[in-house]
Formats: structure tokens, C-alpha cells, sequence
């Protein structure tokens, strides 16, 4: 396949223009994943998703459909309301957690006003998520990242504290978004930060804090 077929079928697979695609690539970045919207017509209720919600380590490799990827994003820290704030709560208001998708074919940081995901890393960096096994062949690894720069004022112990909460935060809403539609799902703490931090070119004032496997089960 050349080069422009090649750009073609990219585009045409992630719902790109051509030209976004072309770009993209040339610049080594996956294009722009655009989500469909959110179905949020689930009949679960809270009280099943609590009963259900549990660490799950075995998981189908399948892909898990774009619907899905995009309701769990929305699940996760989406926008759910008209002045921007988000499905989950941060300290000050200050949404510095930032949701990274990592899937087969390279690294997104999920744009929750745009609910879309943007490309940061062409590639398979699954393997890179974490140190346990079935990390590299699970469709989807999320990566809890805070971005510092956006906590103005905090004090560094206040700023590691609410991080960290607002992180889990988001772990707990994935918890029970997956409870609630059938996914397997794991929160880890065992992450190889300094190497992940490379992989997805991190700057010194983002911290990964924690990851989180999702996936059909097995
Ligand atoms: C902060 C945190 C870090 C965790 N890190 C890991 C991890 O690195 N690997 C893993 O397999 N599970 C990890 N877990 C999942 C716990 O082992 C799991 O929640 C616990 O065994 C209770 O099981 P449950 O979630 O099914 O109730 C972590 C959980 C939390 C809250």
C-alpha cells in the first residue's frame, strides 16, 4: 500500500480528514480519535453497579468498540455540565487529572470538552502501563495523569494529596461504569513511572499516578 492509501484508510478508520491524518503522521502523532456521543441510556442502577463493582486481571484482547470507549470516557471524567466541570470532582475546581487511553495503535489524552481523544504517542505502549502481565494484551489502559501546572498555589504536600484523590476520583467512576456495562476493570499502582513518563513524553510537572486496565472479560 503507498503512502496516500495508506493516509486514506487511516483517515477513513478513525474518522479523520485525509489531510488531518497526513499531518499527523508526519509529525508522529496518532490523528485525532473522534468519539461518538455518549449513550447514556443505561438500565443499571447505582445500587447493582456497587453490588457488581470489583478488580478484575483476565481480559478479552478485543478491541473494545468505539460506543463503548466513548461512554466510559464520558463515565469517567466527562463534561456533565454546561460550565465545563466533570463527572468527577476535583480540588478548587482545578481538573488537572488528565485521562490517557493507551490502545493498540498509540497513546490519546482524552479532551473532555471536545470528547474527543487527541494523539500523543503513535504505537503500542500497552506493555509500558505496568508490570503485570495482561496489561500489554488488554484493548485499553488508562493512565491517571496530574498535570501540576494547573494546581496554582497549592502547597507541593496539598498538591501530591488532591491529585491523588482527584485520580481516584476518576478510577472509582471507571469502577462503576465497567460494573454497570459488563467490563472488566483494575486500578494499579504498580506502574514503572519514569519509563512510562518517557513513552508518553511527559513533562517534569506531570505525575502519573495511577493506571487502570479495561477490558471485555475473558
Ligand atoms: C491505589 C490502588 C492501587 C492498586 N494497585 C494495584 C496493582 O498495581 N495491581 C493490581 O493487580 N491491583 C491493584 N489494585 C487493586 C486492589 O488489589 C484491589 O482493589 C483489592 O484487592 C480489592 O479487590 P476489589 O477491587 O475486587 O474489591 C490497587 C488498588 C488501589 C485502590
Amino acid at each position: 500500500m503507498n503512502v496516500s492509501n495508506a493516509r486514506r484508510l487511516l483517515g477513513a478508520l478513525l474518522f479523520v480528514p485525509p489531510l488531518v491524518a497526513a499531518v499527523a503522521i508526519a509529525a508522529g502523532l496518532p490523528p485525532a480519535l473522534e468519539l461518538p456521543k455518549p449513550k447514556l441510556d443505561s438500565a443499571a442502577t447505582l445500587v447493582s453497579a456497587l453490588k457488581a463493582r470489583k478488580s478484575a486481571r483476565e481480559f478479552s484482547p478485543a478491541p473494545l468498540p468505539l460506543q463503548a470507549l466513548s461512554d466510559l470516557l464520558w463515565a469517567a471524567d466527562g463534561m456533565n455540565r454546561d460550565d465545563g466541570r466533570r463527572t468527577a470532582p476535583s480540588a478548587k475546581n482545578w481538573q488537572e487529572i488528565d485521562v490517557y487511553a493507551v490502545l493498540r495503535d498509540g497513546a490519546y489524552v482524552y479532551d473532555a470538552k471536545a470528547h474527543a481523544l487527541r494523539g500523543v504517542v503513535a504505537g503500542d505502549l500497552r506493555a509500558a502501563t505496568g508490570v503485570q502481565d495482561f496489561v500489554a494484551a488488554a484493548p485499553l489502559n488508562l493512565v491517571y495523569v496530574a498535570d501540576f501546572s494547573r494546581m496554582s498555589g497549592a502547597s507541593s504536600g496539598d498538591r501530591d494529596l488532591y491529585a491523588a484523590a482527584d485520580a481516584a476520583f476518576v478510577s472509582q467512576n471507571v469502577y462503576l461504569w465497567c460494573a454497570a456495562s459488563g467490563l472488566s476493570t483494575v486500578v494499579r499502582g504498580s506502574v514503572d513511572r519514569p519509563a512510562l513518563a518517557k513513552a508518553l513524553g511527559l513533562r517534569p510537572d506531570q505525575r502519573i499516578l495511577l493506571a487502570q486496565t479495561v477490558g471485555m472479560p475473558k
